[in-house]
C-alpha cells in the first residue's frame, strides 16, 4: 500500500527520494511523486505509473533541493491519475503533504473546508489535510509566535480533526529544511544518520542509508532536520524517544544474484527458519524462549485461544491450530482479521489472542488486537519486523526472525510463521505439563514424542535443501500449467491448509483462478467443474488420510482431470501426471515441506506468463488500510 519517504540532508534529495520510493515499490502502488523545495517555492512532480517515470518528467533534474517527500499510491478514493497522486498542495501551495492511510471522515472535512472557501482539485481523501493545515495556520493570527511554531499547531490541531489512521509528511517553505511527520494506525519509521535524517514507511527502504530507527508511535509527531529530531505528543509536549539499531543488512533486502525476490526468499527457507528455531529449541532440553515470559499460572487458566491474522499468515494460523490444539489440548478458533473484529468474539480473561502478520502493519490485524485486548485477553504477536505497530500494541511478542521479506506474495514468512507455531506449541505444552506425553497426530492413533517432534523440526532446512535441488518435475508441470484458466488444490486435514496456501500463490502472482477445497468437500459442488484437462494439484502427507485422499483423486482422473501430487506416501500402483516427492516429516509440521513445490510451482507458471513476479498487479505487500 501507499509508501512515504522522506529526505533532508545535505545531498540532493530527488535521486535519494527515488531510490527509497524504488525500495518500497514492493508494497504495491500505482502512481508516484516526489517534492522538493526550489527557490523557496514548493516544486511537486508526479504522474501515475512507475516512479521510473518521475526522472523523465520535465524539470526532475533541475531539482537542486536538499530536502524533500515523496510517495507511492495505492489508489482508493480516486482512480490512478496525476491528480490524484501526491503529494498534495493545499490552495495557497504553502503546504505539501504525502499521506499513507484513509481519511474516513473525509467528506465532512471536505464540506466543511469548501464552507470556508476551500477548493479540490483531486478526488482524495488526502486533499484535505494540506487544507486543514492551512486553514489551522490562517487562524492562529498570533505574530508572537514562529512559523515553525504555528505549523506544528497547524499540523497537530489538523491530525486532531482526521478519523481514520494515517502517516503523514509535511514540508512547507516557511520552514524550510524541515519535515514534520505525525502518524495514527499507520507505519512511519525515521532514520537517523551524521547531518541527514531520513523517513519512511518502513524499515528495509532505509537500509543503505542507517540501522538507526525512531519507530513513532500512535499519535506523536516529530519535526525533523538534517541535525534534530523532536519528537511530540498529542498535546505538543515534548519528550524523547529510544533509538532503535536494526540488525538485518542491506544486502539482507537486495536480490543477491537471484532473478526475483520471491525465488531468493523460496531458497533462503533452509536458513530462515534455521533463524525462526535459534536456540528456542534443542534436543534433550526443554524450549527457551527469551522473549516469551508466560508463566504457567497463566497458562493453565487459559481455556480458549484465538489465531488472527490475513492472507498467508492466517494459513499459517491453520497449521498452528492444529499444532495448539495437539500438543497443548487448548481449543483453538482462527479467524481472519477484518471479520474478527465486527463479529462480537466471545472474549475474556481466560481467552490468548495470538496475532501473525509478517509486516506487524496489516491495519485489520492490528485493531482486531486492540479489540481483543479490550475485551480483556492477553495478546501475543508473532511478527517478523522489529519494532512494527503490532509487536508494540501486544502484551507478549515473538519474532520469527526470517530475514526483510520483498516479495509481495510471502514465502519464506509463512514457513518461519509454522516453524514458530510448532516450537511454541512445544514450549506451551512443556509449561503444562504434557512434556512427556505421547501426541496424537492422526486419525490412525499414530502419536509421536515432544522429543522426536524437535528432531522433526531441527531435521527440516536440511529436507527443505533437498526439495529446492530438485525442481525439474515442478518446471516441467509449469511448462504445461501455465496456459490454463483455472486449477484446484486438494487436501484433507493438515493438507488442506496448504492446499489453501498453495491456491493463494498461485492466484496472486499468475493470475489464474484457483480454489481449494478439502478433498471430502469436492462431491459436494465442485466436482461439476471438473472437465477434460483441468488442472487438479493435491497434498498428501498424512498417511491416516492417504487413502481417503487417493480415491478423491481417482474421482478427477475419471473425469479427465490432469493431477500433480505432492506428497511423502508411498503411491505404488497409483497413475498420477506429476508426482512430487518431498521427505518424510511428522504430519503436524508436514506443511513447511509441502508448501515449497506449491511456492515454486507458482512462481515458475508466473515467469512462463511473462508477469511481474515480486509486483503483482493490485496487490500490496503491506495492507495498511482496512
Ligand atoms: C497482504 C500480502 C500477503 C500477506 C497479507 C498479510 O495481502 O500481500 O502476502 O500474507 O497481506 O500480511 P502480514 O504482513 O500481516 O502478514
Amino acid at each position: 500500500m501507499c509508501g512515504i519517504i522522506g529526505y533532508v540532508g545535505n545531498k540532493k534529495a530527488n535521486s535519494i527520494l527515488i531510490d527509497g520510493l524504488l525500495a518500497l515499490e514492493y508494497r504495491g502502488y500505482d502512481s508516484a511523486g516526489i517534492a522538493t523545495l526550489e527557490n523557496n517555492e514548493i516544486k511537486i512532480l508526479k504522474d501515475k505509473g512507475r516512479v521510473k517515470n518521475i526522472l523523465n518528467l520535465d524539470g526532475y533534474d533541475k531539482l537542486e533541493g536538499t530536502y524533500g517527500i515523496a510517495h507511492t499510491r495505492w489508489a482508493t478514493h480516486g482512480k490512478p491519475s496525476k491528480e490524484n497522486s501526491h503529494p498534495h498542495f493545499d490552495n495557497s501551495k504553502t503546504f505539501a503533504v504525502v499521506h499513507n492511510g484513509i481519511i474516513e471522515n473525509y467528506n465532512e472535512l471536505r464540506a466543511f473546508l469548501t464552507e470556508n472557501g476551500y477548493t479540490f482539485y483531486s478526488q482524495t481523501d488526502t486533499e484535505v489535510i494540506p487544507n486543514l493545515i492551512n486553514y489551522y495556520f490562517t487562524k492562529l493570527n498570533d505574530s508572537s509566535k514562529e512559523n515553525n511554531e504555528k505549523i506544528l499547531e497547524a499540523v497537530s490541531s489538523a491530525t486532531k480533526d482526521l478519523k481514520g489512521s494515517y502517516a503523514i509528511e509535511v514540508i512547507s517553505p516557511l520552514i524550510p529544511e524541515t519535515i514534520i511527520v505525525a502518524r495514527k494506525d499507520s507505519p512511519l519509521v525515521i532514520g537517523t544518520s551524521n547531518g541527514e535524517n531520513f523517513v519512511a514507511s518502513d524499515i528495509p527502504a532505509l537500509l543503505t542509508y542507517t540501522r538507526d530507527f525512531y519507530l513513532l508511535d500512535d499519535n506523536e509527531l516529530a519535526v525533523i532536520t538534517k541535525d534534530s529530531i523532536t519528537f511530540y505528543n498529542n498535546n505538543l509536549d515534548t519528550y524523547n524517544k529510544e533509538i532503535k539499531n536494526i540488525e538485518w543488512d542491506a544486502s539482507a533486502a537486495e536480490k543477491n544474484g537471484y532473478e526475483d525476490y520471491m525465488l531468493k526468499e523460496i531458497f533462503e527457507q533452509p536458513n530462515s527458519i534455521r533463524e525462526t528455531i535459534g536456540s528456542r529449541l534443542k534436543l534433550n532440553e526443554p524450549c527457551n524462549f527469551d522473549d516469551l515470559d508466560i508463566s504457567a499460572d497463566y497458562l493453565k487458566n487459559v481455556n480458549k485461544i484465538f489465531i488472527v491474522a490475513c492472507g498467508t499468515a492466517m494459513h499459517a494460523g491453520l497449521v498452528g491450530k492444529v499444532l495448539l490444539e495437539k500438543l497443548c489440548k487448548i481449543p483453538t478458533e482462527v479467524d481472519i482479521a477484518s471479520e474478527f473484529r465486527y463479529r462480537d468474539p466471545i472474549i475474556d480473561d481466560k481467552t490468548l489472542c495470538i496475532y501473525v502478520s509478517q509486516s506487524g502493519e496489516t491495519a485489520d490485524t492490528i485493531t482486531a488486537l486492540k479489540l481483543s485486548k479490550a475485551k480483556g485477553a492477553k495478546t501475543l504477536a508473532i511478527s517478523n519486523v522489529i519494532g512494527s505497530s503490532i509487536t508494540r500494541e501486544a502484551d507478549y511478542t515473538i519474532y520469527t526472525h526470517a530475514g526483510p521479506e520483498i516479495a509481495v506474495a510471502s514465502t519464506k514468512a509463512y514457513t518461519s510463521q509454522v516453524v514458530l507455531f510448532a516450537v511454541l506449541a512445544i514450549h506451551f505444552a512443556e509449561i503444562l505439563g504434557f512434556g512427556n506425553s505421547e501426541i496424537t497426530i492422526n486419525s490412525d492413533g499414530g502419536t509421536i514424542t515432544l522429543d522426536n517432534l524437535k528432531k522433526d523440526i531441527l531435521s527440516l532446512p536440511k529436507k527443505l535443501n533437498n526439495i529446492l535441488e530438485n525442481t525439474d518435475i515442478i518446471k516441467q508441470f509449469a511448462d504445461e500449467a501455465f496456459k490454463e484458466k483455472d486449477v484446484f488444490f486438494l487436501g484433507r486435514g493438515i493438507d488442506e491448509t496448504v492446499a489453501r496456501e498453495g491456491s493463494l500463490k498461485l492466484k496472486e502472482i499468475s493470475y489464474i483462478h484457483s480454489e481449494a477445497y478439502a478433498s471430502g468437500e469436492l462431491k459436494h459442488g465442485p466436482i461439476a467443474l471438473i472437465e477434460n484437462g483441468i488442472n487438479v494439484i493435491s497434498i498428501l502427507t498424512d498417511p491416516s488420510l492417504a487413502k481417503k485422499s487417493i480415491s478423491n483423486i481417482q474421482e478427477v482422473i475419471t473425469r479427465g482431470a490432469k493431477t500433480m501430487v505432492v506428497t511423502n506416501q508411498d503411491l505404488e500402483g497409483h497413475e498420477f501426471d506429476y508426482v512430487i516427492e518431498i521427505p518424510e516429516v511428522c504430519p503436524l509440521i508436514s506443511p513447511i515441506l509441502s508448501v515449497v513445490p506449491l511456492q515454486l510451482l507458482a512462481y515458475y507458471i508466473s515467469k512462463n506468463k511473462g508477469l511481474d513476479v515480486d509486483k503483482p498487479r493490485n496487490l500490496a505487500k503491506s495492507v495498511t488500510v482496512e
